[in-house]
């Protein structure tokens, strides 16, 4: 049977994920914040998933996670770790609170390094084991790749995600451990209802009516957002491939997203600018 740890996995992608892969007859240790989402993960997933309680802020309880994980192996390599787990924080880097930055970079960069190092030795990253490595998917996403106003701490995170993904992909060849970002464009999951939250902060700021017209943008993208279940089945294409490609874009306007990349800054400022001019 192979097995998975997935973090994040009480809603949203790191859930439908989870019950992807137990579809496809994994065992999966799914992680969770607290004692209720575990046991509510339990009662739908069955016998064939494990809670881990843990946040990846908290070095120890991720390394309590590890043993547990140990010990269910037996001395297996453990297939693939899948670094979900995320928060998103926007505003305007001029005013947005440097512990709120802080935690964005927390969660998303140093939590998931922390994780990644605690797993890494059950996924073959020891030196006398070189059989069957696993290997490891980061969830990045398209701001790790382009950056739009408002949303400066999500993508400093990302792009610093990716940074540890392209570092981790070459050290760990070595092992033979195989890392792939996966870059998601809007998908249908809470994070949106999270983000939108977080424009309310600014009030007597100049940035105050982009950011009503921001919460729009929001409002009309997650309306055309991707279902979850297709970024699930993406996850687990790459898990079983045998020679998955480094990283995967998954929008609903990718191409979009390749051709702005393309344009010279000024031209994207503008394209960018007017969006916020004309949004209704
Ligand atoms: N949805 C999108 O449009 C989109 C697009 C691009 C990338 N992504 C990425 O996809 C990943 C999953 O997000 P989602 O959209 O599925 O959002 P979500 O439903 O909000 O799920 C986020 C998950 O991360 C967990 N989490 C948050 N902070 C944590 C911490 N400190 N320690 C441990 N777990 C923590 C949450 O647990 P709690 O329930 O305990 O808070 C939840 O299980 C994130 O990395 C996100 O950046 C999403």
């Amino acid at each position: 049977m192979k097995t998975a740890v997935i973090t994040g996995a009480s809603t949203g992608i790191g859930y439908a994920t989870t019950a992807r892969l137990l579809n496809a007859d994994f065992h999966v240790f799914g992680s969770v914040r607290n004692e209720a989402d575990a046991n509510r993960l339990q009662r739908s997933f069955g016998r064939q998933f494990t809670p881990l309680i843990f946040d990846v802020t908290d070095e120890a309880g991720i390394k309590q996670a590890v043993g547990l994980v140990r010990e269910a192996l037996k001395g297996k390599t453990l297939d693939v770790l899948i670094n979900n787990a995320g928060i998103a924080v926007s505003g305007p880097l001029q005013f947005v609170p440097l512990e709120k930055f802080k935690l964005q970079l927390d969660v998303n960069v140093i939590g998931l390094l922390a994780v990644t190092q605690a797993f890494l030795p059950l996924l073959g990253g020891i030196q006398e084991r070189k059989e069957n490595p696993g290997r490891i998917i980061n969830i990045s996403s398209v701001s790790g790749v382009f950056v739009t106003p408002f949303m400066g701490p999500y993508c400093a995170s990302k792009f610093a995600l990716e940074a540890m993904n392209d570092a981790m992909r070459r050290e760990l060849e070595l092992y033979g451990i195989k890392v792939v970002s996966v870059q998601p464009g809007p998908i249908k999951t809470e994070i949106w209802r999270k983000a939108k939250e977080d424009d309310t902060s600014y009030p007597d700021t100049i940035y105050q009516p982009f950011l009503e017209k921001r919460s729009k943008i929001i409002d009309k993208r997650s309306k055309n957002a991707l279902p979850v279940e297709d970024v699930a089945n993406l996850l687990y294409k790459i898990t079983i491939h045998k020679s998955p490609k480094t990283r995967y874009l998954i929008a609903p306007n990718s191409l979009q997203i390749k051709f702005i990349r393309l344009l010279p800054d000024r031209w994207a400022d503008q394209l960018i600018f007017k969006l916020f001019l004309s949004a209704k």
